[in-house]
């Protein structure tokens, strides 16, 4: 059976970043389903509507990343109560140039860490509102904001805590089955 290509953006650029380890536990729990691709946004240069045509290479790099996936996974910390400059500035670009816009059907969902109690629920519903913008790219419901602790997960993207693993299996499973209903291809 096809599987889902599933683009994975993770809303920061640093190195160690929690949020890229939760993307790669993402990708090895959800890799029954979705065949995950790693799309990188941390080379992108500031959005400037004077660069637009023709659109840098990284961007135009970025946008064909986005259009040949069939689904879309941000997992974005939390910057000052918002997403990070970063993925906005990724999400720009990919709007443009008008009428070009990379998103339109492909089904999204939203996930994030961070250490703090609340786990990146006020960025996350941010960036619902930015993504609820843009036409036709739907949105699975639900809420998966994980407190990071030290050692939860590691490089790889194992998870020490069987009951996180099980809320994130859970959480890509149902995002499979989300995009297979809006897709062509079955989950
Ligand atoms: C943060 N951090 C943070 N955390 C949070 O829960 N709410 C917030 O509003 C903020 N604000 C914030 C602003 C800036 C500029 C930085 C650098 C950090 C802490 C943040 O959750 C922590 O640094 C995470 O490790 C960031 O995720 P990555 O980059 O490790 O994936």
């Amino acid at each position: 059976m096809a599987k889902h290509k599933l683009g994975i953006i993770v809303g920061s650029n640093r190195r160690e970043s929690i949020n890229l380890k939760l993307a790669k536990a993402m990708a090895k729990l959800g890799d029954g389903a979705f065949t995950p691709v790693f799309i990188r946004i941390d080379d992108l240069p500031m959005y400037n509507q004077d660069n637009e045509t023709p659109v840098p290479a990284p961007v135009a790099r970025f946008k064909g990343e986005v259009e040949a996936a069939d689904a879309v996974l941000f997992v974005t910390p939390e910057h000052n109560r918002s997403i990070p400059a970063v993925l906005k500035n990724a999400i720009d670009w990919g709007t443009r140039p008008w009428g070009k816009s990379s998103w339109p059907g492909k089904p999204a969902a939203v996930i994030g860490t961070s250490p703090g109690g609340v786990g990146t629920a006020i960025a996350q519903q941010h960036l619902r509102a930015v993504l609820g913008g843009l036409p036709d790219m739907p949105l699975m419901g639900g809420e998966a904001y994980i407190q990071d602790k030290p050692d939860l997960i590691d490089n790889d993207g194992n998870v020490s805590d069987e009951s996180v693993r099980g809320f994130l299996k859970a959480y890509v499973d149902k995002f499979a089955v989300f995009a297979g209903k809006l897709t062509n291809k079955p989950a």
